[in-house]
């Protein structure tokens, strides 16, 4: 037993555990941070997703002592002024939301946390891009057309808000030449019953790929 410093979506903490003890133990048992969840415990399903550093990492395997130096992000530091009245959701979040991208909602911290840092290292992925990257996150719901919609979505939505920040104010389509923004197609045109469509269609990552790509058409 070691009393442990953690920097935590801003945020101070003290925990008196074991160093050898997983991440996802201390947020959700000690710090009652029960946004990021428990589904294999073994590093493969994605549902325990943090990011370290700005890095997307598997909290279910990540022992707390190697990351006291570090700074931690969970789904609960995501929104701006989350603690407030005013809170505002970051894009991703608005964007699963606003496509609909979950049904049973056990993945979707998970995959919103992996969503985040991919965005952070490709501003304009692609949907094969987008799931080459989040291979490793499982949705047993199958929602994967909605989860690549949403990821396209909110990339647009923060491309165009950091293109405003630098002064850029043309419409998003004209930003391709004057920002080296791409611009995105909107994939949450389409009706709630082409997607449910593609989410059965679903079979094979290929398909997936696929699938997600005339999603995004
Ligand atoms: S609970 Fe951590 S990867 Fe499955
Ligand atoms: S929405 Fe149920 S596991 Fe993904």
């Amino acid at each position: 037993m070691a009393t442990l410093h953690l920097a935590i979506n801003g945020h101070s903490y003290s925990v008196d555990a074991d160093p050898q003890t997983s991440l996802l133990t201390i947020l959700r048992e000690h710090l009652d941070l029960t946004g990021s969840k428990y589904g294999c415990g073994e590093g493969m399903c994605g549902a325990c997703t943090v990011l370290i550093d700005g890095k997307a990492q598997r909290s279910c395997i990540t022992r707390v002592g190697t990351v006291t130096q570090k700074q931690i992000t969970t789904i609960e530091g995501l929104a701006r002024g989350a603690r407030s009245d005013k809170g505002e959701l970051h894009p991703v979040q608005q964007a699963f939301l606003d496509a609909g991208a979950l049904q049973c909602g056990y993945c979707t911290s998970g995959m919103i946390m992996s969503a985040v840092a991919l965005l952070k290292k490709n501003a304009a992925p692609s949907a094969s891009e987008i799931i080459d990257s989040m291979d490793g996150n499982v949705c047993r719901c199958g929602t994967y057309a909605r989860i690549v919609s949403a990821i396209q979505k909110a990339a647009g939505v923060m491309r165009a808000s950091s293109a405003n920040k630098e002064g850029c104010l043309a419409p998003i389509a004209a930003q391709r030449t004057r920002c080296g923004a791409v611009a995105p197609s909107d994939p949450s045109t389409r009706s709630a019953s082409a997607l449910a469509r593609d989410d059965i269609a679903f079979k094979t990552k290929d398909d997936m790929v696929f699938k997600a790509e005339e999603v995004a058409r």
